[in-house]
């Protein structure tokens, strides 16, 4: 077998391994580099094979480089944990043997075996949270359990980055705040990151949407409720009570029925609840966050959110840009979610390309970042192998069609309904003239029921 015929084995079969392996000669050039590894650096073959190591990571401190320590020193290393940024940026961490190998006592190679850790290493720090009680009082939605911190909220834009530290201050203090945002522009993300950083962080956070619930059982759900208070209602504390010493989102408050606004007017002022049908006086200690999607001017103007109840909360405003007016944050943005969605989907989608760049900037999504979260979460589930991801992976509602000019136009001499009557009504009429009275012709020639159309006759009194 020849030099030639050697390598293609050995490349053949560093492909088989599910770890990485990187091989580098007496120089330091790479002349093995797989796609396990690659998948793991997120770095492309080409840019390693026949580099020079710190070309291919610039940013690796060669002190600290196992390969390099193997290569000048003949120095192995076994199963050495290694958390480092890959070229993009993203935290990975290893957990590599590295070893020289020696030819007639002099060090012609590397050999690096590395095992990507980075999931194993994130479930057991998660663990640990669990442990420590941090994650304890994590509401829990459906299955998934959510807590937001700042860590979790990304943007550079500089409109947007005024309002995280207007939230990072909010943290830190303990005053009601009121945040507008449309749909989707992270309201509850800054809402969590607010009581995950401040003094209540391990009490609970309770979230509540009042246009999600019947105005009825509003106030019953909120406060709680008394025996006798209603036929069936049972002693029960509501999420004032439940959410003591934490925080209570109150979503779309402007949902909440008027009167209902009053009173939690009246038990921020005086920090009292009193339950549904009951009588006793409870001391509440709540914070309280309430959202808007909709300007809070407008929402008082349209007689849906009271005055005075908007400045007893508005202590602290927080006011988030849609995503159509930064666009600056759009290609970050995505490119987080690509990386989320990497992991999650087990793909190597790891960059954008220019036209795909351009598409999700030229989009004004309606529905903001949870819709630019959807748009690459679909993309990057469909791609196949691909470590680019294109305009073609990227689907967004279709641009509206302008309407069409209107071909008719009523004119009101008469209610619809009527005037529809009458139409049906001659309609009826000539096709029985056509069936020479024959029911059944002409309902087979209407297309309905010869049932109904005999219904129709009677009413129209035809014939
Ligand atoms: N700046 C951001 N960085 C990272 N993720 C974000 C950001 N803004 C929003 N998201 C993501 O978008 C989704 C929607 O965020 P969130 O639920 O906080 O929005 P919202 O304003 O409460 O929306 P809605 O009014 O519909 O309740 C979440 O998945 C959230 O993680
Ligand atoms: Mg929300």
């Amino acid at each position: 077998m020849n030099a030639e015929e050697y390598k293609a084995l050995v490349d053949e079969l560093i492909e088989l391994l599910d770890e990485g392996i990187y091989i580098v000669d007496s120089q330091g050039v790479g002349i093995h580099y797989n796609k396990a590894m690659a998948g793991t650096e997120k770095v492309h073959v080409r840019d390693v094979l026949g580099k020079k190591f710190h070309e291919a990571f610039p940013d690796f401190e060669l002190g600290e480089s196992t390969i390099y320590r193997a290569l000048s020193r003949d120095q192995a290393t076994r199963n050495a944990q290694q958390t480092y940024k890959n070229l993009y940026g993203k935290e990975i961490t290893t957990e590599n043997t590295t070893i020289p190998v020696m030819v007639d006592g002099r060090t012609v190679a590397a050999i690096e075996v590395s095992k990507n850790i980075t999931d194993l290493r994130r479930v057991s720090d998660s663990l640990l949270e669990i442990q420590e009680g941090k994650m304890e009082h994590a509401p829990i939605r459906g299955r998934e359990i959510m807590k937001y911190t700042f860590d979790d909220i990304y943007g550079e834009n500089e409109r947007f980055l005024e309002v995280v530290k207007r939230a990072r201050k909010a943290a830190i203090n303990d005053a009601s705040v009121f945040i507008y945002g449309e749909t989707g522009t992270g309201k509850e993300l800054i809402a969590q990151s607010i009581h995950n950083n401040g003094s209540r962080a391990g009490k609970p956070f309770l979230a509540q949407n009042c246009a999600a619930i019947p105005e009825s059982l509003l106030e019953g759900l909120l406060f709680g409720t008394a025996k006798g208070a209603f036929t069936g209602a049972v002693d029960r504390a509501g999420l004032f009570e439940q959410a003591s010493g934490g925080t209570l989102l109150l979503d779309e408050i402007s949902a909440m029925p008027y009167d209902l606004q009053s009173k939690l007017l009246r038990v921020l002022q005086e920090s009292y609840i009193r339950r549904v049908g009951g009588s006793r006086d409870i001391p509440i200690d709540v914070r309280i966050i309430a959202t808007v999607n909709e300007a809070p001017e407008e929402l008082i103007a349209k007689g849906l959110l009271r005055k005075d109840l908007y400045y007893r909360l508005n202590v602290i405003n927080i006011s988030i840009p849609p995503l159509r007016e930064r666009v600056d944050d759009i290609v970050p943005l995505s490119e987080k979610f690509l990386d989320k969605y990497n992991r999650r989907y087990n793909k190597q989608v790891w960059m954008l390309s220019d036209g795909a760049a351009q598409k999700l900037r030229a989009y004004d999504y309606p529905g903001n970042v949870r819709e630019l979260e959807n748009i690459i979460e679909q993309a990057v589930s469909m791609a196949d192998n691909e470590h680019v991801l294109t305009e073609k992976h990227l689907s967004m509602p279709e641009e509206v069609v302008p309407m069409q000019e209107p071909t008719t136009r009523y004119d009101q001499t008469m209610p619809l309904d009527k005037y529809l009557s009458s139409v049906e009504k001659q309609i009826i009429a000539d096709e029985m003239v056509r069936a020479k009275g024959n029911i059944s012709k002409a309902a087979a020639a209407l297309s309905i029921k010869r049932q109904t159309l005999q219904h129709k006759l009677r009413k129209y009194d035809i014939r």
